[in-house]
């Protein structure tokens, strides 16, 4: 173990199937809760979530179908949450979306990547061609500190 502080992980695995999102919800709903997170961060936060396994599940498109499966990852650190939502697929390129307030209106690609962004407070991906996609998701219980900072 070295130094390193333990972190306490929660890992859900998912069939990449729409009907199975319902399942990250709650597990989100439940982790953050616990953690303390507001009703409304708890809320945006189950947004969020939602819109990376979606993705995950609509268009990572994986060739071998057994790699048709979601790992959501959930990282409860003192000062944040990390969750972690990982796919099989394809992989893109996310500076190629242009996420835009336009897009809430016009329905198009690039809403999903936009709500993220503005639902959390950090998001990362970890993608490229033919390797799958992982996005972290992470948010700082706290916030009033953070903005005094
Ligand atoms: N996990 C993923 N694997 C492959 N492509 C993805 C993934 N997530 C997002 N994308 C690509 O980014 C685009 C924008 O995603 P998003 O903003 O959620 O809009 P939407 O899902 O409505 O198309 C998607 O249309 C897709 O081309
Ligand atoms: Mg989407």
């Amino acid at each position: 173990m070295g130094l390193k502080k333990s972190v306490d992980e929660v890992r859900v695995e998912i069939p990449g199937d729409l009907k199975y999102e319902k399942v990250v919800r709650e597990v989100t709903e439940v982790v953050a809760t616990r953690m303390g997170f507001s009703d409304t961060e708890v809320k945006n936060m189950k947004v969020a979530v939602d819109e990376a396994s979606s993705n995950a599940i609509r268009h990572a498109k994986p060739k071998d179908p057994k790699d048709n499966r979601v790992v959501i990852t959930y990282s409860i650190e003192p000062s944040k949450l990390v969750i972690s939502i990982k796919d099989n697929g394809q992989g893109f390129d996310p500076k190629a979306v242009r996420p835009s307030i336009d897009s809430l209106i016009e329905s198009e690609g690039g809403r999903g990547i936009f709500l993220m962004k503005n639902l959390t407070d950090k998001v990362e991906y970890d993608t490229s061609p033919g390797k799958g996609t992982t996005v972290r998701l992470i948010k700082y219980l706290n916030q009033d500190r953070k903005k005094s900072r």
